[in-house]
């Protein structure tokens, strides 16, 4: 009875304050970029998620018939929820779209480390552009939230490729349309799946063995001038990426982006630039994974709008920022904890309280009869700043005694300064 579903967390009050303080830094680097926060119901219509393009995403949905018989589903992601939005309000909106959330998002996965049945989910995405400059910006927003946690370029790296970089190689090979976002979900699994495996599904699709080769040699790349060489230097996907990379140079922030070919993205949506961040010991999952999905509404019956955007884990991020000791000590509130001594003072204790919560300050008032000793220690575990004492004596003369429980510095106050 006391376990909840297998893979979902509870989060305790000590687990909360450490979640608000990861969503702050969320909110304050979005905030700081010029993005607004919007929200979506966690329930949606199943047919938003209904795709043929064989992503996990899509096996791994949670999906139900309501009372009314309606398919529907907790939302697995964000991105088609936020694609609803705009498409609701076409034409209404103006542009660009820079719209940042931190919703819950439900997938029946394989549990293990980093990888829950629920995670939250940080989304930042513009609307709108077409331009890589969007695609910098995100990245800007990446790189001023890991600094704000302590994180450098030493601790991760954000591995960028582009869909389009695929998309010459794949055409070049006679791949094109529908077959070259079920081919960039099938290799996304390279390195998860055995290459007899990966052989197979893309030779199901009519892709050749010596084409799966010329595929994997052209992911193998790790460097700009290696893709460079391999697909000439009049190529669009590759001054595409350049641009991308001295934008993000004029940001201060090229030391945190290199070039990788292997990056595909497991969501077929994406059509231009694409990255996910790993840590740089290798030790982890992807922390987060984003890109340009310039088609997707016209995928959902709209007109298409250019888009990217990212996705970003609340499970991994923790996992990096415990290990490496960067989680603050966040048991220190700022509370006063006000005690009256006795239930004659109960009264003034109260007025005590209210009059402190009306100058802003957060005081937890005991509100039994306690021994001091208990007060004490109470206001010790909840990390209280200060102790308000209304004795007797004291507040006969409209005073009352204040620690200060770091230092055991103490004075008498009246009730109109204490704040
Ligand atoms: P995604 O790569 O499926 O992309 O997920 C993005 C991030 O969410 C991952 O890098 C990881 O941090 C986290 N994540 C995903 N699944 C789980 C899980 N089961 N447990 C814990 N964390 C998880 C998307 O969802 C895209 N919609 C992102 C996006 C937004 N692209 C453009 N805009």
């Amino acid at each position: 009875m006391t376990q909840g579903v297998r893979g979902t967390r509870d989060f305790y009050p000590e687990d909360m304050r450490v979640r608000n303080w990861l969503f702050e830094r969320f909110h304050e680097a979005a905030l700081s970029h010029g993005f607004e926060e919007y929200d979506a119901p966690l329930l949606e219509n199943e047919e938003l998620y209904t795709r043929k393009s064989g992503e996990d995403i899509s096996q791994q949905l949670y999906n139900f018939e309501d009372k009314g018989g309606r398919k529907l589903a907790l939302r697995p992601e964000m991105t088609p929820s936020l694609a609803r939005m705009v498409m609701a309000r076409s034409g209404a909106l103006a542009l660009p779209i820079k719209w940042y959330s931190i919703p819950q998002c439900w997938r029946y996965e394989r549990t293990q480390r980093g990888r829950g049945r629920e995670h939250y989910q940080w989304n930042v995405d513009i609307w709108g552009m077409e331009g890589v400059e969007a695609d910098a910006e995100l990245i800007s927003v990446l790189v001023h939230f890991f600094k704000s946690v302590g994180l450098s370029s030493d601790d991760l790296v954000i591995r960028v490729s582009s869909r389009k970089v695929l998309e010459e190689v794949l055409g070049s090979l006679g791949i094109a349309g529908d077959d070259f976002s079920k081919t960039c979900v099938i290799v996304d699994k390279m390195d998860r799946l055995p290459p007899d495996v990966i052989e197979a599904q893309l030779q199901d699709l009519g892709i050749s063995p010596e084409s799966v080769a010329q595929i994997q040699k052209i992911l193998g790349i790790g460097d700009l001038a290696g893709i460079e060489d391999a697909l000439g230097s009049g190529s669009d996907a590759i001054t595409e990426i350049q641009s991308l990379f001295s934008l993000v140079e004029s940001y201060g922030a090229g030391g945190w982006m290199e070039f990788d070919a292997s990056i595909v993205r497991g969501l077929a949506y994406y059509t231009g630039p694409v990255f996910e961040v790993q840590d740089r010991a290798g030790e982890l999952r992807a922390i987060c994974g984003g890109g340009r999905y310039d088609r997707l509404l016209g995928t959902l019956g709209g007109k298409d709008l250019p888009a990217t955007g990212f996705g970003f884990g609340d499970m991994v991020v923790m996992e990096l920022l415990e290990a490496k000791g960067l989680v603050p000590d966040l048991s220190t509130g700022n509370s006063d904890v006000v005690f009256g001594m006795g239930p004659e003072l109960r009264g003034a204790a109260m007025t005590v309280a209210s009059t402190l919560r009306s100058k802003g300050r957060n005081a937890d008032l005991v509100l039994e009869d306690k021994r001091m000793k208990w007060v004490f220690r109470h206001a010790e575990r909840i990390g209280a700043e200060r102790l308000v004492m209304v004795l007797p004596d004291e507040w006969a003369k409209g005073i009352v005694k204040v620690k200060v429980l770091e230092t055991g510095e103490e004075s008498e106050v009246s009730l109109d300064s204490l704040c």
